[in-house]
């Protein structure tokens, strides 16, 4: 009877751990919203395609979205409401010359509007691609109307020609800085700042080797620097590595800066950026050799730049496994790597170039540092006063020998199936004080997931289907103080709310949701929206009536206790006080176990859970339990049964507690997870009593710049573990659940070889 029973509890233990592992490598949505018509708003102009670009004027209540040839205002609000319209065609002599060129008429030839900012006076600046004949203009909203300024300007090197090349831009006081190609064939990469000192990349295959421009963004980098730094511009893309041995071209994922005071150098790097450096992205994905693509990048900002995340969803390489993954970097982290870091310099090997890493000394100031206390202390007040050592080793050296690494060392998210295309994130606030970055993730096939990663364990709350064909998500964009999204596709616009917790129709479904931004509310039955006012839960009526427990001398006593909320702390007292220490006390996520219980035992236990909500303290009584040494036979414990034996059978009976308590731990773990369902009615806890509370809270208003100090990048899961105590000997068996992400493989570019020809022009 010992091997059968130990076998099968031995079997039971292997197949839980097998689902277990396959359960944490494969997340998938924990709902699928499909599609319909009324749950979103949409706009959409018969005839007209390909809204890939938006510009939010929150201070104006307006979005405007550019299409194929046109331009709408819409209400910020409610953007199936147009406010108005502008119109901008290719002439018909622009036309004919790209149909001359061996362009098609009705696809490359039209004009497709790519860049949208805010510029001076109220206006917008507007580039389109023309015709490939890319140009811009001014736009203004006034009185209900969308006016174009008559006047134009060429586009060239500011928008893509070519409306299928991937392109970027930003506006930093007025100027705009430019990720695209400057030439008709598209051969030509240029990153520039249009400026009266202008300013660009040296056409060079070590600066820039077919790259596929993603993303730019600012940091006010000269707030509060502590030795006169100055604002950078951020730029990610991928390119063609001449860093690695490869048979095929590998794609590479890049960062890149330059500074904003940035004026050129005086003879070497005329005009040209003295502080382009770049290094490589670094998002390792498990099982996957190639390292991955960067598609689109999300500044989370903080009101101290140092804080801010850069969040960057990554597909496969072409020819690798089908998985997405998102990826976070620190500002702080990228800036170390570009003020700290080591080089890579090209050495000529037989015939070609092999990089590796530059251990000399670097010559004075340091190539590619913005112009700071060190340097003007040096006498270099300006670019132009750079000497001609330090600008001719970043011409031929932009390329850190170091990557940047992720926040937390791996991915926020790895998911199989779906191709991420988009990314934005939003600071959700959670009830304990805790800040959560909410991630929304547009897909190929017309989705948006909303996912969070709760130090390290990941959740995709759900995946909503926002286009009825499975057409990609080309742009999304936020409004945290509005508590909207925006996603454009090329068939249309459509607008959803950050949070729809009605959707979540049970409190176990609402609590299981794992969404920051929804409660349940016991009065009103319902999963809610935060903000809304916490209720004090009514102390008494929240008691639950003490169980009479027997105790059997020598058996495995399991004393049920699952707080309402996930966020409260939890502890146990016996007859009011602390419980003793002891090894023989193991707390765990839905109650305490005691092993080998005696009639020492016996008393009053007590388990009380703790919550902060919105700065005060909830106390209360989860569940009660009078042990008492009982009678012979029976099962002596609430639900769980205890497992008895003969005292003869000692060391089985210890080899047998151990093993049901790694089950019931894994079972916990299991059911923590999510992967089994867990009934709601059961538990002491179903009792009315204080608000059922996932963490979640206001967002906050105005900008998304607005978070409070001290945040971590990631803060903790919603079902916050109970304190393990020190009288805990197990306590491993279970608190591997969240080192999950440290099963995974890891993949190091490190290890590959670097070889390269890096045949410059
Ligand atoms: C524009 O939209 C059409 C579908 O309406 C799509 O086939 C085409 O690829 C889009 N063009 C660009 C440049 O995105
Ligand atoms: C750097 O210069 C700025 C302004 O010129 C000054 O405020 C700051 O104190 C200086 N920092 C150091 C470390 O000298
Ligand atoms: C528990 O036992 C006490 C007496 O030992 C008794 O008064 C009480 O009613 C019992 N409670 C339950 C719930 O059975
Ligand atoms: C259980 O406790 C008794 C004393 O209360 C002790 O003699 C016995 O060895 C213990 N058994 C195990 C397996 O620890």
């Amino acid at each position: 009877m010992f091997p059968s029973s130990a076998l099968r509890f031995l079997w039971g233990l292997l197949l839980l751990l097998t689902l277990s592992r396959d359960g944490a490598l494969r997340i998938s949505p924990r709902k699928t919203v499909p599609y319909q018509e009324d749950h979103v708003r949409r706009f959409r102009v018969e005839g007209v395609g390909n809204y890939s670009i938006m510009l939010l004027q929150e201070d104006q209540g307006l979005l405007l979205v550019g299409a194929r040839e046109a331009i709408y205002a819409l209400d910020i609000n409610d953007i199936s409401r147009k406010k108005a319209s502008a119109n901008w065609e290719v002439t018909k002599a622009d036309k004919e010359e790209c149909t001359n060129k061996g362009k098609q008429a009705d696809t490359d030839c039209q004009n497709y509007i790519r860049i949208l900012h805010e510029s001076s006076e109220g206006r917008v600046y507007v580039c389109g691609t023309n015709a490939f004949s890319p140009e811009c203009r001014y736009m203004k909203y006034t009185e209900g109307q969308l006016t174009m300024e008559d006047k134009r300007s060429d586009g060239k090197g500011k928008c893509p020609f070519d409306p299928f090349q991937r392109y970027s831009s930003t506006m930093v006081d007025g100027d705009l800085y430019s990720a695209t190609s400057n030439n008709f064939l598209g051969s030509e990469p240029v990153v520039m700042r249009s400026s009266p000192n202008p300013v660009r990349t040296e056409f060079k295959i070590s600066w820039l080797n077919e790259p596929s421009f993603i993303s730019m963004d600012t940091v006010p980098e000269s707030l509060g620097s502590f030795d006169g730094d100055d604002d950078k511009v951020y730029l990610f893309f991928s390119e063609t590595a001449v860093e690695y041995d490869s048979y095929n071209k590998l794609t590479v994922s890049r960062v890149a800066r330059v500074c904003k005071g940035d004026l050129g150098g005086q003879r070497t790097l005329q005009k040209k950026w003295t502080s382009f450096l770049k290094a490589r992205l670094d998002c390792p994905v498990p099982d996957s050799r190639l390292p991955p693509v960067v598609q689109d990048v999300f500044l989370l900002r903080h009101s101290d730049w140092r804080k801010s995340t850069f969040y960057a969803v990554f597909t496969p390489q072409q020819g690798s496994v089908d998985q997405s993954a998102v990826c976070a970097y620190s500002v702080s982290d990228i800036g170390e790597v570009f003020s700290q870091g080591k080089f890579k310099t090209p050495v000529t090997v037989a015939t070609s170039h092999v990089w590796v890493m530059y251990s000399e000394d670097l010559p004075e100031p340091r190539p590619g540092a913005c112009i700071n206390n060190a340097s003007r202390a040096l006498g270099v007040k300006q670019s132009l006063d750079l000497p001609d050592k330090t600008l001719r080793f970043i011409k031929d050296r932009p390329l850190m020998d170091q990557a940047v690494r992720p926040v937390g060392g791996g991915p926020q998210l790895v998911e199989k199936g779906a191709t991420f295309t988009r990314i934005v994130v939003d600071y959700v606030q959670a009830l304990d004080g805790q800040t959560h970055h909410v991630m929304f993730i547009g897909t190929e096939d017309g989705f948006v997931q909303k996912a969070v990663n709760y130090d390290g364990d990941m959740v995709v709350i759900e995946e909503v289907q926002l286009f009825q064909a499975q057409e990609p998500i080309r742009i999304l964009r936020l409004s945290s103080a509005l508590g909207l999204l925006y996603a454009g596709s090329d068939s249309g616009v459509v607008q959803m709310t950050l949070s729809a917790c009605e959707r979540h129709t049970s409190c176990l479904d609402c609590v299981l949701s794992r969404d920051p931004h929804c409660a349940w509310d016991p009065p009103a039955s319902r999963c809610t929206t935060l903000p809304s006012p916490p209720e004090a839960p009514d102390p008494g009526s929240a008691r639950p009536k003490p169980e009479n427990v027997t105790l059997i001398p020598g058996s495995t006593v399991n004393l049920p206790c699952r707080p309402a909320s996930n966020l409260a702390q939890v502890r146990w007292t016996l007859a009011g006080r602390p419980l003793p220490p002891s090894p023989r006390y193991y707390t765990y996520r839905e109650g305490l176990m005691l092993l080998n219980a005696s009639a020492a035992d016996a008393g009053a236990y007590a388990c009380l859970s703790e919550e902060h909500v919105k700065g005060r303290l909830y106390r209360r009584t989860e569940a009660e339990y009078q042990l008492a040494p009982g009678g012979s036979g029976g099962l002596t414990t609430p639900r769980l049964e205890a497992q008895r034996t003969g005292p003869s059978l000692a060391a089985l009976q210890a080899s047998v507690a151990l093993l049901t308590l790694l089950l019931v731990a894994l079972l916990a773990w299991n059911l923590y997870r999510g992967h089994l369902p867990l009934p709601c009615g059961g538990g002491p806890t179903e009792a009315p009593g204080p608000k059922q509370a996932p963490p979640g809270g206001p967002r906050d208003p105005g900008s998304s710049i607005l978070v409070p100090e001290g945040d971590p990048p990631e803060s903790k899961p919603l079902m916050t573990p109970v304190n393990y105590s020190a009288n805990n000997n197990l306590a491993d068996a279970n608190a591997s659940s969240n080192g999950e992400r440290s099963l995974a493989p890891r993949v190091t570019m490190d290890t590959l070889q670097f070889i390269d020809d890096e045949s410059e022009i």
